[in-house]
């Protein structure tokens, strides 16, 4: 089992997007996938036709008092392969009180030990700031993936997670290996190419070579409650995902990915 946190502090990069998209790309190409909503915002749920009144054990909850998860898994039934832990406002109880808590920043850890056998990924949608949600998110993962938009602001704000992931692997997770993957790309815009170019150059194989162009379907596929790959499986998007999945599925075959 591959966990993989998908995290930017920096708001609407992407997370989520990335998270329905490269899962669902995941489970067509016949990984079982688990996706794990994080965020109070459960935009992740709402992007799979999930409502917060469907939602009787909040994530939150599981992670307060050390639920077992499969009671909260929904499966979605356009694509067997792949399912959700949904969540809600809930979530928000989480970050105030986990950090009073023994241990508390293995309790998602814990949550997923017992799925080993079950899942081949699971994706983690953090919300967009490093609290007690991420950090627990981080301290899980195998693979850290961060969207970014070869934005000015969106390259400073790497920074400070990369600091926090220089902190995670010394304190907790040594293992931890990140991949920055570009997001909402426009190739005629020449600021995006000229910082893209130079994220290559500053983070070597620390960029994914798969990078996601802007397409107007990503913004559809949410409302229609499906991913791109279902909702427009010919769109560039659609492609541009399953390219990313296959990327990903290289790297993990590699097995010991490169520390970035
Ligand atoms: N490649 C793309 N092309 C066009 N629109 C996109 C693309 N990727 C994402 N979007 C849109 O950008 C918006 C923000 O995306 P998303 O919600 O995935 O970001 P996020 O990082 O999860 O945001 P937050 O920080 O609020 O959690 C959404 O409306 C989404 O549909
Ligand atoms: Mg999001």
């Amino acid at each position: 089992m591959i966990k993989i946190a998908v995290s930017n502090e920096k708001g609407g990069v992407a997370k989520t997007t990335t998270v329905v998209s490269l899962g669902a790309a995941l489970a067509e190409a016949g990984k079982k996938v688990l996706l794990i909503d994080l965020d109070a915002q459960a935009n992740l749920s709402l992007a799979l036709g999930i409502e917060s009144d469907q939602v009787k054990t909040c994530i939150s909850t599981a992670l307060l008092n050390a639920t077992p998860l499969p009671g909260l898994i929904f499966s979605l039934p356009y694509l067997p392969n792949l399912a959700i832990i949904p969540s809600n406002h809930e979530m928000t109880q989480a970050e105030r009180f986990l950090s009073v808590q023994h241990d508390y920043e293995r309790a998602l850890d814990r949550l997923i030990a017992p799925l080993e056998q079950d899942w081949d990924y699971i994706l983690m949608d953090c919300p967009p700031f490093l609290g007690m949600v991420t950090l627990n998110a981080l301290i899980t993962a195998d693979l850290l993936l961060i969207p970014t938009q070869a934005e000015y602001f969106s390259v400073v704000a790497l920074k400070n997670l990369l600091n926090w992931v220089r902190r995670i692997r010394a304190q907790y997770n040594p293992n931890l290996v990140y991949r920055l993957l570009l997001t909402m790309f426009d190739r005629r815009n020449r600021t995006h190419r000229v910082l893209a170019e130079q994220l290559r150059l500053n983070f070597a194989q620390g960029v994914l070579e798969t990078f996601i162009e802007t397409d107007t379907k990503l913004r559809e596929s949410p409302i229609a409650g499906l991913p791109v790959i279902l909702h427009a499986p010919k769109t560039r998007a659609s492609v541009q995902y399953r390219a990313l999945a296959q990327e990903i599925i290289a790297h993990v075959q590699e097995t010991t990915l490169q520390p970035a």
